[in-house]
């Protein structure tokens, strides 16, 4: 697979569809977009659902809705073929970035059922309507580009984590599923030269973030006075990496799509390729627990006698965790000259701002 400048796409007067808009990752990089790109078109999908506060969701649309711009949300789902196929006869995307997912480690234990249907069934109708916007034009769909996830690397021990590592041993559904997504992309980048690239994603993290992680869930735990639990007894590290890093590296992944071309074994190559984006520095539980529980009480969402050790509960792990998770982003930096660079605390104290001014505190 080569990676050059030859094929860069300039974003301005290109339309875009991402997924999962409403969403943590989508919601910022439909901002970004829109404020760096005056003549993007951007249209943006979710179908809006329940896994966590919709109201949240509603939020980052009403930012977006500030900022102007050539946007468009429609709200639908992915893993409705008829709907799909009918939004990209309506559009003529250059540019597909898909986040829709159902995320989360945990939550595929309960509701296996929302993995197949987003992930696996929804991605499926993705990669279909890319292949059939090829159908009698001259340009289709010039760079899908996917969450894949870190959950991919399982308990793999050798760290830190690469893109060349046997990823062949998922411990969750969900990890299946992104595993499963890297597969079926690579056979339709093959079959049908749509050119593709999957990024795996290292815990996310930031203002206006998903509930259902740590950080987030620690937080409201904690203000309502409620004890946390620290699962593998605190022995899990985690490379956090800040939003707008995932979303720099997203915007520079966009614009330069891989292309087929003679690799340096001399054979033809898929336009396909792979990228951890992470902060490539693994932090430790409880340090981590540490600088949050620090910056919320600089940011005043919790008080500065706050009791920690009385609210906290040091427990087993649970079906499905990964001990630690530890990118090599050497291939990103090499490709497109970029590395996630913010420090945890400076995250998380941004984060602690956002929450005590969105909850009013
Ligand atoms: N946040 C992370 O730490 C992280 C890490 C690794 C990978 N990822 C991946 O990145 C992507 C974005 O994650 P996020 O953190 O922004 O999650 P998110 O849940 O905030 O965003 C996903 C959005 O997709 C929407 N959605 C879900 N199923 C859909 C469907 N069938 N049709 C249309 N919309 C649907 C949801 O309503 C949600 O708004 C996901 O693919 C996720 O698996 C995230």
């Amino acid at each position: 697979m080569v990676i050059g400048d030859i094929m860069k796409i300039d974003l301005n007067g290109k339309t875009v569809l991402v997924t999962g808009a409403a969403g943590f990752i989508g919601s910022y990089l439909v901002k970004r977009l829109l404020a760096e790109y005056s003549t993007c078109v951007v249209v943006g999908l979710d179908n809006l659902n329940d896994y966590y506060e919709v109201s949240l969701k509603e939020w980052r649309l009403e930012q977006i809705e500030k900022l102007g711009g050539q946007w468009t949300f429609i709200k639908g789902d992915i893993a409705d073929k008829a709907f799909v196929e009918e939004l990209f006869g309506q559009y003529q995307f250059d540019v597909v970035v898909n986040l829709a997912a159902q995320a989360g480690v945990r939550y595929s234990i309960q509701n296996p059922d929302a993995y197949i249907q987003a992930n696996i069934i929804g991605f499926y109708n993705i990669l279909e309507a890319c292949r059939h916007s090829y159908d009698g034009v001259a340009k289709g769909v010039q760079h899908l580009v996917y969450a894949s996830s870190s959950s991919v690397y399982g308990n793999q021990q050798k760290v830190p984590y690469s893109i060349e590592d046997n990823v062949d041993n998922p411990v969750s559904l969900y990890a299946a599923t992104k595993k499963s997504n890297e597969l079926l992309a690579h056979a339709y980048a093959k079959l049908y030269g749509i050119p593709c690239t999957g990024l795996r994603f290292f815990t996310v993290y930031g203002p206006a973030g998903r509930p259902d992680m740590a950080y987030f869930g620690f937080t409201n735990k904690l203000r309502r006075g409620e004890k946390i639990q620290i699962f593998n007894y605190g022995n899990c590290k985690r490379d956090f990496t800040y939003i707008d890093d995932i979303v720099e590296g997203v915007v520079r992944v966009m614009q330069k799509p891989p292309v087929s071309g003679l690799g340096v074994s001399g054979k033809c190559e898929v336009p396909y390729a792979l990228y951890n984006i992470g902060n490539s520095q693994p932090e430790n539980l409880l340090d981590f627990v540490d600088i949050l529980l620090q910056e919320l009480v600089r940011a005043g969402v919790l008080p500065e006698d706050y009791d920690f050790e009385a609210h906290k509960e040091l427990v087993a792990a649970q079906p499905g965790d990964v001990a630690q998770t530890f990118a090599d982003a050497s291939a990103l930096e090499r490709d497109f000259c970029f590395k996630p660079h913010t420090s945890l605390r400076d995250g998380l104290r941004k984060f602690a701002e956002w929450y005590k001014e969105y909850y009013k505190i």
